[in-house]
């Protein structure tokens, strides 16, 4: 089958995950510097200081995209490169260096698609609370504009947030991630005003940018599955439902929490901070929703004797069942009949809206040095499976533009530190070489065979 005309191939990095340049040309911190220097919040006690040295490689990693033939290329934003205080003035040398690499972008006919928020918040804002305070989102909105007016004549796509629910709870609730909070009121006012900064930056780029600019943000919703038909299984695979999804999806889509919302955590949070009109600036239209997809989410009831493997704010009664699929390198299940589904149901939920897969991809142990193109079955059959979901999707109806691979690089992967490699492109993190993997070949000619690549 053919893609539709138009159809976008890509591959996607963060800003933290690969520039490295910590304090080059008036960086400040983000959340994420001080929370890998922290004793035990990596892997390894891993930092992004250096990275894959991105900031001074972009020429040769945008000339191995043309090698690969992408035709967009997803990268984000470092908020403290362009405000180190998190507010006031932009940083000229902070927005150059995009602005040098969008030019080479494009004169490789590369489409950038740029994130806003890929989870570095400077670290000045956090000191005034985070994304528990109400003031980030204005904060948020003021930074779009900055980038928006500075890259907008040549960038036609802007994503304001990635994967909200992981800032709000990874970051807050179970503190994997950055800041590293175990506090679950704390992720429901991160949350919500995670989703009011995404509706003051729309309305914020929609007066910076031309109208024909895209303008979206980037989930990650749960293809949450039940552990078993048990009445308690599945309405603990519904109130999970509640918190992951529809906590995100119904005030974008329709301008209003779910039902039911309040009640599930009424023990948690009262919603104060939820004040008259934010659910109006929330439901924003978007030209398109961003979709990554990793793997299911399996759930069950938790046994009364669980000692909370991995926290569910709102949901005491859930926890994420061990998955019993194949799994890639890091333990997350291979299901790309979940993604048909989930693309479909995603697709459904939102239409007319059309989507993009922003992210997909899968990290298996590759050895550290590489000089040769090297071999890597697991995330080349990966791959191809996922790139035949996506058809299968699009053959079922859901409305996809886009897909892409997640990573071009390996890359830091956040409280993994580089013990997961994710990339089409193998990077020997001691000499910063790169070489090719057979999964970016692979990709390659997947690209070809849809007659889209290398335009
Ligand atoms: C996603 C993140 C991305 C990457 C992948 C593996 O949740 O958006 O930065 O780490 O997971």
């Amino acid at each position: 089958m053919r893609l539709p005309d138009g159809f976008v191939w890509g591959a996607a990095t963060a800003a933290y995950q690969i520039e490295g340049a910590r304090h080059e040309d008036g960086r400040g911190d983000s959340i994420w510097d001080t929370f890998s220097h922290t004793p035990g919040a990596i892997d390894g006690g891993d930092t992004g200081d250096v990275a894959c040295d991105h900031y001074h490689r972009y020429r040769e990693d945008v000339a191995l995209m043309a090698d690969i033939g992408l035709n967009a290329y997803r990268f984000s934003v470092s908020w403290p490169r362009i405000q180190a205080s998190g507010s006031g003035e932009a940083n000229r040398a902070g927005l150059d260096f995009y602005s040098r690499l969008v030019d080479e972008l494009l004169a490789r006919d590369i489409r950038p698609y740029v994130t806003l928020y890929h989870w570095d918040l400077p670290q000045p804002l956090q000191d005034a609370g985070g994304w528990t305070s109400r003031d980030t989102a204005y904060r948020f909105a003021e930074f779009s504009v900055q980038v928006a007016a500075s890259l907008g004549d040549r960038v036609g796509v802007f994503t304001t947030l990635n994967e909200p629910w992981c800032s709000a709870f990874l970051g807050h609730a179970s503190g994997h991630h950055a800041p590293g909070w175990h506090d679950d009121a704390a992720a429901f006012a991160a949350a919500h005003h995670l989703l009011l900064a995404h509706g003051l930056g729309v309305q914020a780029l929609r007066t910076t940018l031309p109208s024909e600019a895209q303008i979206s943000i980037t989930l990650n919703p749960h293809l949450i599955r039940p552990a078993s038909q048990s009445d308690a299984d599945v309405d603990a695979a519904d109130r999970a439902d509640l918190v992951t999804n529809r906590l995100f999806h119904e005030p974008l889509r329709r301008g209003a929490y779910p039902t039911g919302l309040a009640d599930q955590t009424a023990a948690v949070t009262d919603w104060s901070f939820a004040r008259d009109g934010d659910l109006q600036t929330i439901n924003a239209p978007i030209d398109f929703l961003g979709v990554n997809y990793y793997q299911p989410t399996p759930i069950a009831a938790a046994p009364a004797d669980a000692a909370a493997p991995r926290p569910w704010p709102g949901v005491p009664s859930a926890f994420e069942h061990p998955n019993p699929l194949p799994h890639t390198g890091m333990g997350w299940g291979i299901d790309p009949d979940a993604f048909v589904e989930l693309l479909t149901l995603v697709g459904k939920e939102f239409g007319p809206v059309p989507l993009v897969v922003t992210e997909n991809g899968s990290a298996f142990p590759d050895p550290p040095h590489a000089d040769a193109v090297l071999a890597d079955p697991e995330r080349t059959d990966y791959l191809t499976a996922h790139v035949g979901a996506v058809h299968r999707a699009i053959e079922a109806g859901a409305d996809v533009r886009g897909y892409f691979a997640w990573s071009l690089l390996d890359n830091f992967e956040w409280a993994w530190g580089y013990s997961q490699r994710f990339g089409l492109v193998h990077v020997d993190f001691a000499t910063q070489r790169r070489t090719l993997k057979q999964s970016a070949l692979a990709y390659r000619d997947l690209m070809a065979a849809d007659g889209t690549a290398a335009r």
